[in-house]
C-alpha cells in the first residue's frame, strides 16, 4: 500500500489531523502517543520552533503505528529536509510551485494551502488533487468550501485554521472534505501541565464527532 493509500484509508475512518507544535522531544513524543491512544494516527508537526524537525524525527523514530508529516513548510529546502528526516507527508500554509513539484516528484503527499478559486485552480494545474483550505474559518468556512467544491469537482479539501470540536461536524458534512486539521487537539495548557489525558480525550471526542458526521 502506498503512503497515499494508507493516509486515505486512515482518514476515511478518522478524518482528523492534529497539529503538534513542540520544542521538546519528550513532550512531542508524549503528545503524539496521547493522540494515538485517542484514536488519531496521522500527526502533523508544525515547523514553528527551532526544534520542530528534531521533534518530528523523534516521533517518527520513537512511536509506532503513526503516519507523521511536517506542517508550516515554506520552502523547497524545508521540504527536502523534512522528507529526508522522515516526514511522510508535507503541509504548507500556501501554494508554492517549487514545493508542489518537489513533493510530487518524490511521491510524498502534499497538502498545500489554498483559499481562493485561483489558488485551487493553480494547485489543480500543478497536478494536486487534494489541498488544504486555510485559514478555513476566515476564508469563508463551509459556504466558501461548498462553492469551491462545486466547480473543482475532482478536488478534495483539508480545512484547517479555526476548526474545532464545535464546527468539525459542519466541515465533515461536505463530501469534498477529506479531513480537518487543527491545533485544538493539543492545547498548550494541557501540554504545559503534562496532562496528556486531556489530549487523549480531545482525540476521542474528535473521533466520535467524525463518526457521527460520517456514519
Ligand atoms: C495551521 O497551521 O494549519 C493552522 O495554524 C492551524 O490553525 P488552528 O490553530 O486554528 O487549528
Amino acid at each position: 500500500m502506498s503512503i497515499e493509500q494508507d493516509l486515505e484509508a486512515r482518514l476515511a475512518s478518522a478524518p482528523v489531523v492534529p497539529l503538534i507544535g513542540a520544542s521538546d522531544i519528550g513532550v512531542a513524543v508524549q503528545t503524539a502517543n496521547a493522540l494515538s491512544t485517542g484514536g488519531l494516527s496521522i500527526i502533523e508537526v508544525v515547523l514553528r520552533t527551532d526544534e520542530a524537525v528534531d521533534c518530528m524525527e523523534a516521533i517518527v523514530k520513537q512511536t509506532s503505528g503513526l503516519i507523521v508529516g511536517a506542517g508550516t513548510v515554506l520552502t523547497v529546502a524545508q521540504a527536502e529536509e523534512v522528507i529526508a528526516r522522515g516526514a511522510q507527508f508535507v503541509v504548507c500554509p500556501g501554494l508554492v510551485d517549487g514545493v508542489a513539484e518537489y513533493c510530487l516528484k518524490q511521491n510524498v503527499p502534499l497538502y498545500a494551502g489554498t483559499m481562493t478559486a485561483g489558488e485551487v485552480q493553480r494547485a489543480y494545474a500543478l497536478g494536486l488533487r487534494t489541498v488544504k483550505f486555510f485559514p478555513a474559518s476566515l476564508a469563508g468556512g463551509v459556504p466558501m468550501l461548498k462553492a469551491l467544491s462545486s466547480v473543482f469537482r475532482e478536488m478534495r479539501f483539508m480545512p484547517t485554521g479555526g476548526v474545532s470540536a464545535s464546527n468539525l461536524d459542519e466541515f465533515l458534512a461536505l463530501p469534498s472534505v477529506i479531513a480537518c486539521g487543527g491545533s485544538w487537539l493539543t492545547p498548550a495548557a494541557a501540554i504545559d501541565a503534562g496532562d496528556y489525558e486531556v489530549i487523549t480525550n480531545l482525540a476521542r471526542e474528535a473521533v466520535e464527532i467524525a463518526g457521527a458526521a460520517r456514519p
